[in-house]
């Protein structure tokens, strides 16, 4: 097993990586403070690891919400839920609420922690590649309003991270797949080193070698609480996570939550925003085709809808949060491994790049 730090002072917590952690109460149980505890799933995982993460803990009140799956569940309505259960049940402000599921159930029930009696301890349990190296670990939680994603929410840090690569055994491949697009999404902004690797290792991870899944999760996770460390509440560098989201969520909200998984739209994101810098003369025309080259190697999309016009791009573009005074900021790249935020582009370069179509440059 590793254990990596996420370095944030008296919100500091760890993060567990390694196969068999699900039943391990040794890992969970110093973290749950009173004798309350609300695990959270989902109607596909819960048959799957719910017994498993109940055993861990026995000798707690431990009452259970199952949701409906889905992108399109991740709504104030199943918050809503989780408070009805809560409160039936009795829970009080010492409660630990466990999300054990994907980046939804994290996203919903992180964001249920922040605010049930005025936040509440959570202990993330992510089962999918894309929660295990990136949603769950930073306090971002939140929920989707019909008028734009991720637009509900609060910061809300938990008590500890357990990541099982056992659990990935089960995740179907579309789904592994497009957990990869947020861990290329790291060696693009921060890590060429680890980009190098996964050129040489993603058949390995794509076939849930474990060794290969621990250390795709470890130097995921450690890029992330470096730059969560440094910026919290995303006043600034933080954004770079944000490669090719701005994009990514244009194309989510375009085909309705859940046609495109989150992954699949940042993939084709990020060749967008690669295929920008490339025509702004930030990066090689050899650095874009690498980065392409590997999402077509993963099978992820690397172009958007085709129906998708500019005009429909920047209708949705200008709603998200990356917007500041009237400017669309953009997470670009100058070189693998080296991202910048900027609204400092030529508004003809980006046009180019939403009409390319079938043929970025990039
Ligand atoms: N909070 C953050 O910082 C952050 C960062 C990135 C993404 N997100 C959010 O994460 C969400 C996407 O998360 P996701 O990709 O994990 O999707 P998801 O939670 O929908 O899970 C994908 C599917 O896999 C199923 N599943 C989960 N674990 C499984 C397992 N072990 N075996 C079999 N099936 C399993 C789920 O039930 C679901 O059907 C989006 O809503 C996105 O906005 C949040
Ligand atoms: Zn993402």
């Amino acid at each position: 097993m590793q254990t990596l730090e996420v370095d944030l002072g008296d919100r500091s917590y760890p993060i567990h990586i390694g196969p068999g952690l699900l039943g391990n109460e040794d890992l969970l149980t110093p973290h749950i403070h009173g004798n309350q505890v609300m695990i959270v799933s989902n109607e596909t995982v819960a048959p799957l690891y719910l017994e498993q993460v109940k055993a861990a803990c026995e000798g707690f009140k431990c009452d259970v919400v199952i949701l409906p799956d889905g992108e399109s569940f991740k709504t104030l309505e199943s918050v809503n839920l989780i408070f009805d259960a809560l409160l039936k049940a009795r829970h009080n402000r010492t409660t630990t609420l466990i999300a054990l599921g994907g980046g939804v159930v994290g996203d919903i029930t992180g964001f249920a922690a922040a605010s049930y009696q005025r936040g509440v301890n959570f202990i993330q349990i992510p089962t999918t590649l894309l929660s295990q190296v990136d949603s769950s670990v930073g306090g971002k939680t939140g929920v989707n309003h019909a008028l734009g994603k991720n637009m509900i929410g609060a910061f809300h840090q938990p008590q500890c991270v357990i990541a099982d690569t056992e659990t990935l055994n089960t995740l179907p491949i579309r789904e592994l797949r497009a957990g990869f697009a947020e861990v290329i999404k790291y060696g693009l902004i921060c890590d060429p080193d680890f980009f190098d690797w996964l050129e040489q290792n993603y058949k390995l991870v794509l076939a849930r070698d474990t060794e290969a899944l621990i250390y795709t999760l470890e130097r995921s996770c450690k890029n992330k609480a470096q730059v969560v460390a440094q910026d919290e509440r995303e006043s600034g560098i933080r954004a770079i996570l944000n490669l090719g989201h701005t994009f990514g969520h244009a194309i989510e909200t375009d085909q309705g939550y859940g046609n495109w998984l989150h992954g699949e739209a940042v993939a084709a994101g990020m060749v967008m925003a690669t295929d920008l810098s490339a025509r702004l003369g930030w990066i090689s025309a050899a650095d874009a085709q690498r980065s392409r080259a590997l999402v077509d190697a993963v099978e992820l999309p690397a172009l958007p809808p085709k129906e998708m016009t500019p005009e429909r791009f920047m209708e949705l573009m200008a709603v998200d949060k990356k917007v500041l005074d009237g400017a669309l900021r953009l997470v670009l790249l100058k070189g693998i491994g080296n991202a910048v935020i900027s609204s400092d582009f030529d508004t003809q370069a980006l046009t180019e790049t939403f009409a390319a179509g079938s043929q970025l440059c990039a």
